[in-house]
């Protein structure tokens, strides 16, 4: 999950990060009393998850209180990179004698963690990294040994920041290191990391992503999920602890047992849909091993009530979870959902106890399922049923 600036220098400010003073506010008004209450010149700062807000236009100093409002109502509804701005930041605004650039991620390729920083800030680092690769120091980091002052002071060295700063500096990157760790976030970068006129080193932007992988170390990280700006299928899927991801441009919705049986059934259908004028799987759900009757209902719940959806693939291979439960999962499920339920069914299931599963399911004769003995045909099936719906339409 990616934060917004206002989130990470909250959390940097948890770790000892010095971060000025500020308000995230939803109003002009409030943006008045924002200021009026940092007191003295404050900056307004759209708050959104993409970056160069600045060049958008979305960064804006204002000297009182009224013309913070005035700032607040400009920046507020802007569309900076498709990101509509629904909140402001209202910050105390410093002197800046020199903008440093520093970030902790994870580098996936060489399988370390990396600190990457340069005495060049402010720029955008993309820019920078081509025009003087040079400038911008790239140091691994050992994940066991992590990163003390005098790793950061090697750190500070490699980046050229000047001496007279390198002591806080290099402080400031070890809170950041904390920061990282302890909030287990895959990305925390610092653009710009100033110096101000009295040679205190501050974070006046933050950009965090956090691993999602160790949300359950870290109840505290419910509280920054967005609820406006989340997929609600995929929200709801998560409240249900479904592993769901959400595809563009589909129409087929699938549920499988095992990430490696759903990856292939998303190629099988798209493969398929070739056939039916390029109609495409609709989403990614994986309903895991054991799967439960109320499980298949969550599973079959989200991925109805998405409006792309026009026909469903389940597709299970019975291992630990026999056929049989599937099948009355299946069937609780229509059940269950009741009218809700108006898109065809297209089900195969194979393994362990197939021959009883689809009795259950030859039983209810429910008159959205179909079943299909194989894979391909099954897909095939499915991509034919979304393909007449959509002509229908
Ligand atoms: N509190 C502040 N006081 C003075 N100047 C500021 C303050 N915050 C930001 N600025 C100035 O505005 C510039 C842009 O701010 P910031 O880095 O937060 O946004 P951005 O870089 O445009 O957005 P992003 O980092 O998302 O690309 C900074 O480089 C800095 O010069
Ligand atoms: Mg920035």
């Amino acid at each position: 999950m990616d934060l917004y600036e206002y989130q990470a220098k909250d959390l940097f400010a948890a770790h000892g990060v010095p971060v000025l003073p500020g308000h995230t506010v939803t109003t002009p008004a409030d943006a008045a009393k924002a200021a009026a209450d940092i007191g003295g010149v404050v900056v307004v700062k759209a708050q959104v998850k993409t970056g160069g807000r600045g060049k958008a236009g979305g960064v804006k100093l204002a000297e009182t209180p009224e013309e913070a409002g005035e700032k607040a109502r400009a920046i507020l509804g802007m569309d900076i990179k498709g990101h509509t701005v629904h909140r402001v930041l209202v910050t105390q605004a410093s002197d800046i004698e020199e903008e440093y650039y520093f970030s902790f991620l994870l580098d996936r390729s060489n399988r370390t963690f990396l600190a990457m920083a340069s005495a060049e800030g402010g720029m955008e680092i993309e820019q920078l990294a081509v025009e003087r690769p040079e400038a911008l120091a790239k140091v691994p980091v050992d994940p066991i040994a992590g990163v003390d002052k005098a790793k950061a002071a090697s750190i500070v060295n490699m980046a050229r920041i000047p001496a007279e700063v390198a002591d806080e500096a290099a402080e400031v990157i070890v809170q950041l290191w904390e920061t990282f760790v302890g909030e287990d976030a895959t990305l925390v970068e610092v653009n710009p990391l100033i110096r101000n006129p009295g040679k205190r080193i501050i974070a006046l932007d933050g950009k965090v992503t956090l691993d999602d992988n160790a949300d359950f170390r870290h109840p505290s990280h419910t509280a920054l999920v967005d609820q406006r700006a989340e997929n609600p299928l995929e929200a709801k899927a998560k409240a249900k602890g479904l592993n769901y991801v959400k595809l563009d441009g589909g129409q087929v919705g699938i549920i499988g047992n095992g990430a490696g049986l759903v990856m292939s059934t998303l190629d099988v259908v798209a493969y398929a849909g070739q056939r039916y004028g390029g109609v495409k799987p609709a989403n990614f759900l994986d309903i895991g091993g054991g799967a439960s009757a109320q499980v298949m209902a969550d599973g079959l719940d989200v991925i109805l009530g998405d409006p792309d959806v026009r026909s469903v693939f389940v597709n299970v291979f019975g291992g630990i979870t026999a056929c049989d439960e599937v099948a009355d999962g299946v069937v609780e499920a229509l059940r269950i959902l009741g009218d809700a339920a108006t898109k065809p069914l297209v089900v195969r299931l194979d393994g362990n106890n197939v021959e009883e599963g689809r009795r259950i399911l030859n039983e209810a004769n429910h008159p959205l399922v179909t079943q299909v003995d194989t894979m391909d045909n099954a897909a095939d099936k499915a991509a034919e049923l979304a393909a007449v719906s959509l002509l229908g339409a």
